[in-house]
C-alpha cells in the first residue's frame, strides 16, 4: 500500500484527478471503476475542469447504487454521476454503467454486472472512498474478501452518514447493490481517498490494523498496486509517520 499525506482535501482531489487523467492519457480505452460520495465531488470537478475531452473512449463501472431508487431520484448514484461527471464530458462518455437498483431480479442484475466487468476485460483503475466504519463500495464490516457484486444490507453507521442526501433519515434505503471486495481487488490499480478527521479512525485501521473483514478497506493491504491518498486530518490517527 503506497500512502500519501497531503495538506488539504483539495490537494487530495487534485492528485486523484491527476492520476485518473494520466490513466486515460496512457490508455484511452481504460476501464474505470468509479465511486460517488462527498469526497469524490472535488475529484470530478477537477477532472472536468482539466480534461473532460479525454474520456471519450473510456468505459466506466460504478461501485454501487441504492436499491429501489430511480435514476431521477436526486439521492441516487445515477443522478450523482450524471450531474457531477457524465453530463460535463465532451464528447460524452456514453459507456458508463451503474448498477440498476430498481432491477426486478437484483441477484440477476448483480451477476450480469459482474459479467459485464469481466467482458470489458476487468477494471484498470478503481477509485474508492472509505466509510466511517471502514467500508469500501457498500461492503460493510464482515464482508468476505472474496465477495462479488451483490445486494448488501447497509450498516446503521452508513445510513446515518448518508442521511443528509435524503429528505428524512427514514428515507435512506436499507439495501444497496455493490461490487464485492473480490471485484474491487480484481482491479489492476486501486486509488482510495480519505479526507477529514471523521475518517481518521477508519484510515488507521485500514493501514495499521490487521487485514481483516472487520475493516473492509484493509483488504487493500493485499493488493499489489493500491495507493491511499489522505489529507492531514484523515491521517491524524496514524501511529507511524508516513
Ligand atoms: C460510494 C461508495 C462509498 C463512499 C464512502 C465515503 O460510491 O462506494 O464507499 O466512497 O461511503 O463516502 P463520502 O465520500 O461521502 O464520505
Amino acid at each position: 500500500m503506497q500512502i500519501s499525506v497531503l495538506d488539504t482535501a483539495q490537494d487530495v482531489a487534485d492528485q486523484a484527478a491527476g492520476l485518473l487523467i494520466a490513466q486515460v492519457e496512457n490508455k484511452p480505452d481504460s476501464v474505470l471503476g468509479l465511486a460517488t460520495g462527498r469526497t469524490m465531488e472535488a475529484v470530478y470537478q477537477a477532472v472536468v475542469a482539466r480534461a473532460a475531452h479525454r474520456f471519450g473512449h473510456a468505459r466506466s463501472f460504478n461501485l454501487d447504487e441504492y436499491v429501489g431508487l430511480a435514476p431521477s431520484n436526486t439521492a441516487s448514484f445515477h443522478h450523482y454521476m450524471t450531474t457531477h461527471f457524465l453530463m460535463h464530458l465532451s464528447p460524452s462518455m456514453i459507456n458508463a454503467t451503474i448498477p440498476d437498483g430498481q432491477a426486478q431480479d437484483l441477484d440477476a442484475e448483480a451477476r450480469a454486472y459482474e459479467h459485464s466487468i469481466e467482458s470489458a476485460g476487468g477494471i484498470d483503475f478503481q477509485l474508492l472512498g472509505i466509510g466511517v466504519n471502514g467500508h469500501i463500495g457498500f461492503n460493510e464490516p464482515g464482508t468476505p474478501f472474496s465477495s462479488k457484486t451483490r445486494v448488501e444490507t447497509l450498516a446503521h453507521a452508513t445510513r446515518r452518514a448518508n442521511a443528509p442526501q435524503f429528505a428524512s433519515p427514514t428515507d435512506v434505503p436499507t439495501h444497496a447493490l455493490t461490487m464485492g471486495i473480490g471485484t474491487i481487488l480484481g482491479a489492476r490499480k486501486c486509488v482510495l481517498l480519505a479526507t477529514g478527521g471523521q475518517k481518521a479512525a477508519a484510515v488507521a485501521r485500514m493501514v495499521e490494523g490487521a487485514a481483516s473483514t472487520d475493516c473492509p478497506a484493509s483488504c487493500l493491504q493485499l493488493h499489489a498496486d493500491a495507493h491511499v491518498i489522505l489529507d492531514k486530518a484523515a491521517a491524524g490517527a496514524l501511529r507511524r509517520p508516513v
